[in-house]
């Protein structure tokens, strides 16, 4: 069973087990938020902080795939964040290109799918080229989903989607009539992700408790989990517990139970 190679990675064998096994949500999105603050405590740069952020997403990627987690969606940068400085945007584009450099091998071993949705071809050629190279040398692994929302924006992509949709209504690829919630989710940059395209949970880290433009028609029924860590202390521990949480709500889309 998944979840005990998970206690034997974390030897945290009571939180775990605490854990319902039969109810692992099988999409989890993040907002990794307070790189920024976390580094500001300590004194250290911005850039500190996100460096740290990127050793945080090594962790939590492998407790996610061993949990039994079939999709983890991070949000890692979005179409906003072009406004920070240029330092530090350089710095972000060039995180990738480190993460990948280091952690391949482990991804591969952990059998994990890296996928990256967003504005591609707007980033930088050598951070293209690292996320098509992670997609490549992964494409074949059948494990967890390490979905990347790079360069990525709810309301751009659902602008993408609809244009789309209404170009292939006028050529008639589509009818409109079959314009619905699954066609819809299809467009999306999501649309790969099938059946698991929709979070059942989405934790944001730090303290923040907003969306920020983030999987804003994919999240409609999602549980919500706010954790005043910041990104870099999100450790096994609090992603247990943020588990914990989403196990505890009783979801009813709209019904009664
Ligand atoms: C938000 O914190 C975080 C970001 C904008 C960047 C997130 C990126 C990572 C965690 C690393 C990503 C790793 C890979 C492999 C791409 P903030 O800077 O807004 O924090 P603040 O609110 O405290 O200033």
């Amino acid at each position: 069973m998944k979840l005990e190679e998970y206690v034997v990675f974390t030897n945290k064998k009571t939180d775990a087990q605490q854990l319902d096994p039969t109810n692992i949500p099988n999409h989890v999105a993040i907002i990794m938020d307070g790189n920024g603050r976390w580094a500001k405590k300590r004194l250290m740069p911005r850039i500190a902080g996100h460096k740290a952020g990127m050793e945080n997403v090594k962790t939590i990627t492998k407790t996610a795939s061993r949990m039994g987690v079939k999709v983890l969606t991070l949000y890692a940068f979005s179409t906003e964040n072009w406004k920070r400085p240029n330092d530090e945007v350089n710095f972000l584009m060039q995180l990738p290109v480190d993460f990948f450099d280091t952690f391949m091998p482990e991804l591969i071993a952990e059998n994990v799918r890296v996928k990256v949705m967003g504005n591609i071809q707007e980033l930088p050629e050598k951070t293209q080229k690292a996320a098509n190279n992670a997609m490549a040398d992964t494409a074949d692994n059948t494990g967890m989903i390490l979905n990347f929302a790079l360069n990525y924006g709810s309301r751009d992509e659902i602008q993408q989607a609809v244009k789309q949709i209404a170009k292939d209504a006028v050529n008639g690829t589509i009818e409109v009539d079959a314009i619905g919630d699954a066609l819809i989710s299809d467009y999306l940059m999501t649309g790969f992700l099938g059946e698991y395209a929709d979070p059942e949970l989405l934790i944001r880290t730090s303290g923040e408790e907003r969306i920020s433009n983030f999987l804003l028609w994919q999240i409609a029924y999602s549980e919500l989990v706010f954790v005043d860590e910041f990104w870099p202390d999100f450790t096994p521990a609090v992603f247990e517990r943020s588990i914990g949480a989403y196990q505890k709500r009783n979801r009813r889309f709209g019904g009664l139970k």
